[in-house]
């Protein structure tokens, strides 16, 4: 139970300390404006202005140097001249567990994810160790590239001591987790015995104090519920307050549908009267106009996750229509960017492509562009806290707010020169040129480097893992290949048309996975 030690050094620091203050100086700053009745929610840039955080939360936002009666004896003085400071990303959807099968799926279909890396494939592979330290490792992975708060679709849980380890992980983390449970029928452990395992990390609630906190994550709402099952799920939800509730929704030829019109007729949707849970549904790639106006009726989101379904196949092609109740997500890191700013400036580039298209179709020519800059830094940060049902201190930089921060190097090669900050952030920077993170007022990473004084320790243990783990996956028992018949929603298998680099016979591919 190695990672116990782990925790000791957090829970030391918990208790009454005295307030600490950090000010960051003469930035650039990406600030958030609410909008009135009149007017719309927008970013607010102040140039060489301060940001002060006291404790948890941003205490002051100055046009100019802080007034001295403002910054409390003994604060952090940080010069952040020529740099911004912008509020850090949501990932609204992950699997932080997975990070030893890391570039093992990297020419993956998503039915073969199924068979070979998902959560009923993998039972039994990883023991809590493993979870333990692919969860850090796949956290620490997200701190360094900005993202301060994660909803992490924990499908780890196949015993109480893996549940435990991710859990703890993510605790020891310092990230600012929604560590969703997820209740799921596997082999070696009851429903019945996840939902009292559930009571008891609930009960114990050792993250208490810590950014971390419980949501749950539930992938049978839909099409065929068992509606006693579902009722023990939400009311479990109800009885902890727990936060957020979580779905895989896909629909289409994949089946899987979990849709918002699934939980609107079970009577889980429209619960904000009743201080009901965030409902999040990742991917809703083939959402239904009537799904679409449920979300805006009842104020709850989905996530989409751009590469993960580029890369494996889900698809999106109306997810545009509804990105006023969307937020962003990345789903399984093992595969590609672990980073939310990949995938917003994958989806800005994905989606302007798609509506300039539909111009150049009816031999038109664009008259404007499709989608802002601005608009994608609010989808990948505001949107996400929103989702969660926490706008107003969540994804966004405002007095009153988390202090979960992100400072850019702004003289770094790729955005040097930069006149506005949000296009620098979203269309040159890259993970590189985040010098500082903060969540919940703590540096988690400092001057470039990743702040846990056992990091190294943690690498080393990772790297044991990841090397037993991806010895097991290599097991020729475990490869899946090309696909034939019928996928398990019915719908057929079909080989697309494949890319060939290469001039000359055959078609340029040997076996496109790893052996
Ligand atoms: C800060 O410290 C100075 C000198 O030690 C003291 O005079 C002043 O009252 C302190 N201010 C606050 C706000 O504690
Ligand atoms: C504030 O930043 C500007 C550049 O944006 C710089 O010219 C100025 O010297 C800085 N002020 C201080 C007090 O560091
Ligand atoms: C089966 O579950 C038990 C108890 O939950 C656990 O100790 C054991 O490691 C599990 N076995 C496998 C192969 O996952
Ligand atoms: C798992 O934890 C639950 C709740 O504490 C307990 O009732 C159950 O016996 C545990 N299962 C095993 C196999 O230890
Ligand atoms: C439930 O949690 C919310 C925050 O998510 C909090 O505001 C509220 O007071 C809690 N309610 C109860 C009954 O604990
Ligand atoms: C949601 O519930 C409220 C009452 O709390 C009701 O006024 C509203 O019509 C409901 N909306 C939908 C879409 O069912
Ligand atoms: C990807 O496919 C290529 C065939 O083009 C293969 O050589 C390579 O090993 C595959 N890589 C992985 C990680 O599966
Ligand atoms: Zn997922």
């Amino acid at each position: 139970m190695m990672y116990l030690t782990a925790l000791l050094p957090f829970i030391l620091t918990i208790g009454p300390a005295a307030a600490s203050s950090i000010l960051f100086s003469n930035g650039t700053i990406i600030g958030f404006k609410k909008g009135t009745s009149d007017t719309l929610d927008s970013l607010e840039v102040t140039r060489n202005g301060d940001v002060l955080v006291t404790n948890d939360r941003i205490a002051g936002i100055f046009s100019g140097p802080a007034p001295t009666s403002n910054v409390p004896n003994g604060t952090e003085r940080i010069d952040i001249t020529d740099k911004i400071i912008s509020t850090g990303f949501v990932d609204t959807h992950k699997h932080g567990w997975q990070t030893a099968f890391k570039t093992l799926g990297s020419n993956t279909t998503l039915a073969e994810y199924f068979l070979r890396y998902g959560e009923f494939a993998t039972e039994g592979l990883l023991t809590p160790d493993d979870v333990y330290y692919g969860q850090l490792a796949g956290i620490y992975e997200a701190l360094n590239s900005g993202v301060t708060t994660i909803l992490d679709h924990a499908h780890h849980t196949w015993s109480n001591e893996t549940s435990e380890a991710g859990l703890r992980a993510s605790i020891d983390s310092g990230g600012r987790i929604f560590w969703s449970y997820a209740f799921h029928h596997i082999k070696n452990f009851s429903i019945e015995e996840q939902f009292a395992n559930f009571r008891d990390l609930a009960t114990k609630a050792e993250f208490e104090g810590s950014p971390t906190s419980l949501g749950i994550a539930y992938d049978n709402f839909g099409p065929n519920p068992d509606v006693e099952e579902v009722k023990t799920v939400m009311d479990l939800a109800k009885e902890f307050n727990i936060s957020v509730v979580t779905t895989h929704a896909l629909g289409g030829p994949w089946g899987y549908d979990n849709s918002p019109e699934n939980l609107h007729t079970l009577g889980y949707l429209n619960n904000s009267a009743s201080h009901g849970p965030a409902i999040i549904f990742s991917h809703a790639s083939y959402i239904t106009a009537t799904s679409a106006t449920l979300l805006r009726q009842t104020n709850q989101h989905i996530s989409i996750t751009p590469e993960s379904e580029m890369h494996y196949g889900h698809g999106h092609p109306v997810s545009h229509l509804i990105q006023d109740q969307a937020s962003l997500g990345i789903d399984t890191h093992f595969t590609y960017s672990g980073d939310i700013l990949s995938q917003a400036r994958l989806w800005l580039q994905a989606t302007r492509r798609l509506l300039h298209q539909q111009v150049l179709d009816r031999w038109h020519v664009p008259s404007a562009n499709p989608f802002s800059v601005n608009q994608a830094f609010l989808l990948a940060t505001r949107n996400g806290g929103a989702a969660l049902h926490r706008p107003d201190d969540i994804g966004v930089l405002a007095v009153g707010a988390k202090a979960d921060l992100i400072v850019w190097d702004g003289t770094s090669p790729s955005m040097l020169g930069w006149r506005d900050p949000v296009s620098a952030v979203i269309l040159h920077a890259n993970v590189g040129d985040i010098q500082h993170v903060l969540v919940d007022g703590k540096f988690r990473k400092k001057d470039f480097k990743l702040v846990d004084k056992n990091y190294e320790t943690v690498k080393s243990k990772f790297l044991e893992s990841a090397a037993r783990i991806q010895e097991a996956m290599m097991d020729p028992r475990r490869i899946v290949g090309d696909l034939e018949g019928s996928f398990m929603s019915g719908f057929e298998y079909e080989r697309p048309l494949r890319v060939d680099v290469q001039p000359g016979g055959g078609d340029g591919y040997g076996r496109v996975f790893l052996d």
